[in-house]
């Protein structure tokens, strides 16, 4: 793959780490390449970050044809840069593109552009612990017609984003609402692809919480309303009488590969580990007799983010004391370790560039 690259007269300068938000600002440069039916993917390159044309008819501003993928580059203590398991994300954003009618990009190709991209803007990749260059490749539809069909022309991007620590101050359990009217997908739907319409649609929810105290919503399915799928945007897991269970993936349910990973870290670590159908019911009855012992998040952005409190209905319930719980806290300290180079990574996941 030849990428052609224009490099920026003007650099910005890095801003500060301790100052860094999520996803608020942007390195220098994006890559771009472009997709027309029976040429295939053509035009590689990486140009000054800035505004993109569109036709106002383009496929992606009326239906939603998009997809995305989120991973990080992390520095490593000393000084090189990594990522996670990138090839779980160009797999997955492949099985988005095939739910979408959009596109796909050979796996080598993907890789290749993430690579070339970081390598040029390493500089953006920050040097704290906890803090990563945030990476958002993504795809959308861009015929400029009205007809609903399956795109012949797309557009392929990646851009970076210097991220800070997700938390500032160590991880805090937080306040959970069950959601029951708004669901995420539904099977048959477009749960299990990372595409934009799904969070598009998740927000109203989440803002809904958010006004009665609480961070994030927990879905239930969209068929009987009565399994547990998703906590806002991300996995979740939950220890209940000594056993970890999560969400069997369903076909609505995201497969996060922290998720994965979480999976694999804690069989590694002799736990036994159900991804099985889950209700709300049992989930409140194990909040009731006192069995459920932890519950979290899972996801790139937030590593693991531990839950604190469960509201259903009218009631509201306690989790280990609103605590972070050991589970929670060792799964945190192992992935953030692998990823930031701390510790040694048996299950050779981190690729280094
Ligand atoms: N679920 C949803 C809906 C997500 O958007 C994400 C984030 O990417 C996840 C789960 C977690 O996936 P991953 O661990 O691959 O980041
Ligand atoms: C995650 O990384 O856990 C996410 O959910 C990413 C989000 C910004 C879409």
């Amino acid at each position: 793959m030849e990428i052609k690259i224009t490099k920026t007269t003007t650099p910005s300068e890095m801003p500060a780490e301790d100052k860094l938000g999520f996803g608020k600002v942007f390195t220098d440069h994006m890559f771009i390449m472009d997709y027309t039916e029976g040429k295939g993917w053509h035009d590689p390159r990486i140009v000054p970050f800035g505004r993109i044309s569109l036709h106002p008819a383009s496929t992606v501003l009326h239906y939603g044809a998009e997809i995305f993928e989120g991973l990080k580059a992390y520095r490593r203590a000393d000084g090189g840069v990594q990522l996670f398991r990138p090839m779980e994300n160009i797999r997955r954003m492949n099985n988005s593109a095939e739910r979408m009618s959009l596109p796909e990009i050979p796996e080598q190709d993907m890789l290749e552009i993430l690579e070339t991209f970081v390598k040029l803007e390493e500089r953006f990749v920050p040097k704290s612990f906890g803090t990563s260059l945030y990476l958002r490749p993504f795809t959308f539809g861009n015929d400029e017609s009205l007809g609903v069909h399956a795109v012949k022309s797309a557009t392929f991007m990646l851009i970076a984003s210097p991220s800070g620590s997700y938390y500032a101050e160590g991880i805090n359990p937080v306040k959970i609402m069950i959601e029951s009217e708004d669901v995420r997908t539904v099977r048959g739907g477009t749960g299990y692809a990372k595409c934009g319409g799904n969070y598009a649609a998740s927000t109203r929810a989440g803002e809904r919480a958010a006004k009665k105290g609480y961070s994030q919503v927990l879905w239930l399915d969209g068929v009987e309303r009565k399994y547990i799928e998703e906590v806002g945007a991300m996995n979740v897991m939950f220890k209940i009488d000594g056993e970890i269970v999560t969400p069997m993936l369903t076909g609505s349910i995201l497969p996060g590969i922290t998720r994965k990973s979480c999976i694999e870290v804690l069989k590694s670590l002799g736990y036994k580990v159900s991804e099985r159908l889950f209700s709300v019911e049992e989930l409140v009855s194990a909040l009731e007799s006192g069995k459920l012992e932890e519950a979290w998040g899972c996801g790139t952005a937030a590593v693991v983010s531990p839950i604190g409190k469960l509201a259903y209905g009218d009631k509201e319930y306690e989790v280990n004391g609103g605590k972070i719980g050991e589970v929670t806290q060792k799964l945190y300290d192992i992935l953030t370790g692998i990823q930031w180079g701390k510790i040694e990574d048996k299950f050779n996941w981190v690729y280094k560039l």
